[in-house]
């Protein structure tokens, strides 16, 4: 099944969900089996996800690397690829903030040739590097679009006047903000904002870093990163995984699983265009390929929406009101 949407003022076909890649980062996943990643991509591939995400943040090339490994193939020409810059890496694998003219330019020729590839169909900006003058990032980014280096760029983890000042430059066509139905925070500002000025929005962590799965019941413990999250653990964790587990009737009325129940209601969103799914194996992606062009009826997306609005917030919040 090939569906596939615009991307806003990108202009680039792509399926709803996209690959993400992220998962190939020892740092914050812990080792991958490098085989079952690659069997995955060439899972979603066949079954007509042709978007995939990465950055030259994970596993420091790693990801992208492996992508690339992917993208040799010839069958796989048809791949719409999407990374981000950000990072100056240093030998002893510290990094620090660099969207300098002349540093994204390096980045941009490394990238290319790890994943193989003549064009980055899609060129994020990681981050905000707030010591780069605005002019001179779209005019590194201009200047690799005229040179075909790459073929749209955006931003990711921007605010939404970080954004806007942007675009007082540069054609930025394209967003990748976090958002899950337990994290909606952009709804009050950002989506609305790239839904009227036609900016393609691919949303990440769409399952919460699995936690709206349906998979845990509350009482697991992790050994990566999501050992450090606040969400993970304990009564909260436990109050999440229960609301979670409580959709599964809701996810059986449409014979979907619980996972498949909320990308599908995430993407039901108007504002939303792509999420961005992340994967380790082939079974994980077939279960998002089963989200793909379902919807579930206004009544039901509402009450997916309230049995996710924990203590009476939909945003993953600490004590002191603090987005986590
Ligand atoms: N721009 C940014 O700053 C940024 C930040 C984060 C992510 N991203 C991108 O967005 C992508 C998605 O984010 P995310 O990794 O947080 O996404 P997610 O989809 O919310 O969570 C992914 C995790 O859920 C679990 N999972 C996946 N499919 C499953 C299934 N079918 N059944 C049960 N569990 C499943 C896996 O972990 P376990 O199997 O270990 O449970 C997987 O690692 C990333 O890969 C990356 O490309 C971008």
């Amino acid at each position: 099944m090939s569906i596939r949407i615009v991307f806003g003022a990108t202009g680039l076909e792509v399926s709803p969900i996209c690959f993400g890649t992220w998962q190939l980062s020892p740092r914050f996943w812990g080792e991958q089996s490098k085989s079952d990643v690659l069997a995955a991509m060439n899972t979603a591939y066949d079954a007509g996800i042709n978007f995939f995400d990465t950055a030259d943040a994970y596993g420091d090339g790693y990801a992208e690397t492996v992508l690339g490994e992917f993208l040799a193939e010839k069958s796989h020409k048809n791949a719409v690829i999407c990374t981000k810059v950000f990072n100056h890496f240093n030998p002893d694998a510290s990094r620090y903030p660099d969207l300098s003219p002349e540093h994204i330019r390096q980045r941009c020729d490394l990238q290319l040739q790890r994943m193989c590839i003549e064009t980055i169909d899609l060129y994020l900006l990681h981050m905000f590097d707030p010591l780069t003058p605005l002019a001179d990032v779209a005019g590194a980014l201009d200047s690799l679009k005229k040179q075909g280096k790459i073929r749209s760029y955006g931003v990711s983890n921007h605010t939404v006047e970080q954004l806007r000042a942007h675009r007082h430059f540069g054609d930025y066509d394209a967003v990748q903000p976090l958002y899950s139905l337990i994290d909606t925070e952009i709804e009050s500002d950002l989506l609305p904002y790239c839904e009227a000025e036609n900016i393609g929005v691919m949303v990440y962590s769409p399952l919460h870093k699995g936690l709206l799965t349906g998979k845990y019941t509350g009482s697991e413990t992790f050994t990566d990163f999501r050992k450090h999250l606040g969400e993970f653990q304990c009564e909260r964790f436990q109050a999440i995984a229960t609301a979670v587990q409580s959709l599964g009737p809701l996810a059986k009325k449409y014979d979907l699983s619980i996972y498949q129940l909320v990308l599908a209601a995430t993407l039901m969103h108007p504002g939303i265009d792509v999420a961005i799914a992340g994967i380790k194996n082939s079974s994980q992606i077939t279960e998002a390929i089963g989200a793909m062009g379902k919807t579930i009826s206004r009544e039901d997306y509402f009450v997916v929406r309230k049995t996710l609005t924990i203590d009476g917030i939909s945003k993953i919040q600490d004590a002191r009101g603090e987005k986590k």
